[in-house]
């Protein structure tokens, strides 16, 4: 699971007619399945929260695989300019519209969905105004941001340690990035698992090796090299 880093370049820009303004990135999209995720993407060592679309654009024309960014309330002119990205999540297949308008309902619908999902990972608030990123919690020393998650979803620390060092054997060797997939992570195991009502996290069948491989295979192409053993 590495970043998607790549520059941004100019599309036909029709995202802008549509209200979107979108970030066409020239990056290696080997292994990555098409479909709409949700995104932490860093330009200019700013993080932003966003939504990424990769695929061939089937309501246009465009027969190319693309991956194109839009980033909430952001509105710099970034063409030329570097950008990190790095998925969160995946919610939907990319898919075909009979109009443009319908696609535009749904990318209106694909941001409120998606600021659903950071909202409950804890990396957004409602208000949009807070967020856990521009609070610098995820700068916090070890122990605060351990204890953080510990409160979330009861995860005890021989857990935690356990999914920290399986995110950076896997290739998240920032550690900002690390702790909000580690949030991500945690958001899943309870949105996998709503009926528990227990304080502390369950793992089930399987345990906790499986729930790692089913988090990642949720949007990367399986391969033997993502395989957890
Ligand atoms: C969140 C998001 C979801 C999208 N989903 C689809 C989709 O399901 N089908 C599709 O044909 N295009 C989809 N698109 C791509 C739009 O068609 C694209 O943004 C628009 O055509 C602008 O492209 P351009 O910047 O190359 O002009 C999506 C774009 C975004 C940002």
């Amino acid at each position: 699971m590495t970043i998607i880093a790549g520059t941004v370049v100019k599309g036909k820009q029709l995202g802008r007619k549509l209200g979107f303004p979108t970030a066409n990135v020239d990056a290696k999209m080997h292994g990555l399945r098409n479909g709409v995720y949700g995104v932490l993407a860093t330009v200019n060592h700013q993080f932003h929260l966003g939504v990424m679309n990769i695929g061939v654009k089937p309501t246009g024309s465009n027969l190319e695989k693309t991956l194109e960014i839009f980033l909430f309330d952001f509105h710099r002119d970034i063409y030329g300019e570097k950008i990190e990205c790095s998925i969160l999540f995946k919610f939907r297949e990319e898919r075909r519209f009979d109009s443009l308008e319908s696609l535009t309902k749904q990318i209106k619908k694909d941001i409120s969905c998606a600021a659903k999902r950071f909202e409950l990972i804890g990396i957004m608030a409602p208000n949009k105004k807070e967020s856990l990123l521009s609070h610098q919690e995820l700068n916090l020393p070890d122990l605060c941001f351990y204890k953080k998650c510990n409160n979330l979803y009861g995860v005890n620390r021989g857990v935690y340690n356990v999914i920290d060092n399986w995110f950076f054997e896997y290739g998240i060797t920032q550690v900002a990035y690390r702790r909000i997939y580690i949030l991500s992570f945690l958001s899943f195991l309870k949105e996998d698992n709503p009926k528990v009502s227990s304080k502390y996290i369950r793992f089930g069948a399987g345990g906790l090796a499986d729930k790692l491989n089913r988090f990642i295979s949720s949007y990367v192409e399986e391969s033997e090299e993502n395989r957890l053993g």
